[in-house]
Formats: structure tokens, sequence, C-alpha cells
């Protein structure tokens, strides 16, 4: 809806606070198929920025963040550069690193890009542009309050009731107040969830996000509560949402 884009650099808190640990690996390597846009869903507009800049803006401003390193295709990487990291007046350093064939492959190629003396990553999917600081820093905060924490993810309550179904017969109702849905970003000791991406590799675990291959180790991962806003772009419909949200935002 063309709305101007903010200045990004208006505000920058927390801009070379010390104290900055985590590194953040925003997941940008997809091809969005369900989406189903051309351009992939990275890169369509919202509020006047390509999808991927409003997440890569929010760690930007994360006070726990001290650098940032982009995933995405390599025949991306130069539409990366020209339309959405020269056009951001970042205020930390941005690394891109090649994307895998499964997210999973994406995630471990930007925990190797990521430097060994930051003690937190803070994994997030590109395709979450509503995410705030103020949930960024409540994930890490977590994981830096308790030494036996490997890491805390983002999830909100479910709030339906939730069938196990066989074929199409309901076969249990379980007590839904057990569920969570999982959300990014998801912080961990960046040991930790290095060592379980690689036993996953070695055992051939596929998970469908990063706190599953740590809790498979027997490493302790919390939840913190997060907001339904930080949905997830997957299907065309979503945008109009994240644009009403995101103009919300900008005109409060
Ligand atoms: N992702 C990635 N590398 C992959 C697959 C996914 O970096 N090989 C990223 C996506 O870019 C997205 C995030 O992981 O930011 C979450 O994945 P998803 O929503 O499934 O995005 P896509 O895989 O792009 O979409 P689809 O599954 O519809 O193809
Ligand atoms: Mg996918």
């Amino acid at each position: 809806m063309g709305t101007p884009a903010p200045a990004p650099c208006a505000a920058r808190p927390g801009v070379a606070a010390s104290g900055a640990d985590t590194c953040a690996v925003i997941v940008a390597g997809g091809s969005g198929e369900r989406f189903g846009d051309p351009r992939g869903k990275q890169f369509v507009d919202l509020c006047g920025l390509p999808l991927m800049s409003w997440s890569i803006m929010a760690f930007d401003r994360a006070p726990s963040v001290a650098r940032i390193v982009v995933v995405c295709a390599p025949d991306h990487a130069a539409q990366v550069e020209k339309d959405v990291l020269s056009r951001l007046s970042l205020a930390k350093p941005v690394e891109l690193a090649p994307s895998g064939e499964t997210r999973q492959a994406s995630v471990r190629s930007g925990l190797d890009a990521s430097p060994r003396d930051l003690p937190l990553v803070a994994i997030h999917d590109a395709a979450r542009p509503l995410i705030e600081v103020e949930q960024i820093e409540a994930a890490v905060a977590a994981v830096r309050a308790d030494e036996a924490l490997a890491g805390a993810i983002l999830a909100i309550r479910s709030v339906d009731t939730l069938k196990l179904v066989e074929g199409a017969t309901i076969v249990a109702t379980p007590d839904r107040s057990f569920y969570w849905a999982a959300q990014t970003p998801q912080v961990f000791r960046r040991r930790s969830l290095l060592a379980a991406h690689k036993a996953a590799e070695r055992e051939g675990y596929q998970g469908t996000d990063d706190a599953s291959l740590v809790e498979r180790l027997g490493g302790r991962v919390r939840v913190v509560e997060s907001t339904r806003d930080n949905i997830k772009i997957t299907l065309p419909e979503d945008l109009a949402l994240a644009e009403a949200t995101l103009e919300r935002r900008l005109l409060t």
C-alpha cells in the first residue's frame, strides 16, 4: 500500500551497547513456494521496503545484538546487498552466508559464519517481519538469566482446542494448556546449538525448528511468551495482515 518507509536510522537505542553478546542469524534462503511470488516472499514489498528489511532493522536496533548474519541464496546475494542492505543505514556489521537446501542447512551455514567469541545466537526467520526489539531482548535475557538453559524461544499459547487425528478420526483431545506454538527468534548458547546441529546432521535428523534439535540432545529450552503479531508470512493473505499491523505501529 505504498506507505513511505520510516527513516530506518531515526532512533537507535543500544547501538554499540557494551555487553552485546548475541549474533543474529536471519534465514532468508527459502523459495517461498506456498507464497508463490516469483520474486521470493523475502523480497516482496512491505510498507515500502523488501519484506526481509523489517527483521534486519529490528535486530540492528536490539541492544543485545552485536552483529548480524543474513543467510540467502548465493544467486540473491547481489540483490540483498543492493535492494536491502544498502537502503538501510544499519549500525551493526552484516555478513552474508550461503543458504542450503533446507532451513536447517541454512541455519547451520549461518551458525558457521557466526563469530565464536559471541556466546549467544538468535536464529530468526526473515519471513517474520513483525518481530519487535523488546521480544528479542526478552528471549536473550531469559538465556542470560539461567546458566542451566541451552536456549529460549518465543512462543504463544495455543488458543484452539487441539485434536490428535489418525486418518479422519479423532483419537484424543489433549489438554491445550500444555501446548504452545513456536516462533522465532530462538536464542541459544552458540556451542549448544552447534553441537545439536552437528548431531542432527550425523544422525540424519531433520527438525522443523532449532529448539527440537537441542531438545533431542537433552538440552533445556524454555518458552518466552510472545504475541500473535509475530506471524510468519507463509501465504499471500498473511501480507495484508502484516501490512495492517506495521501501519498501526508506524502511526502510534
Ligand atoms: N529458509 C532458508 N533456507 C531454506 C528454506 C527456508 O533460509 N532452504 C528460510 C525462509 O527464507 C524463511 C524461513 O526459513 O525465512 C522459514 O521458512 P518458510 O516460511 O518455510 O519459507 P520458505 O521455505 O521460503 O517457504 P515455503 O516452505 O512455502 O517454500
Ligand atoms: Mg519452507
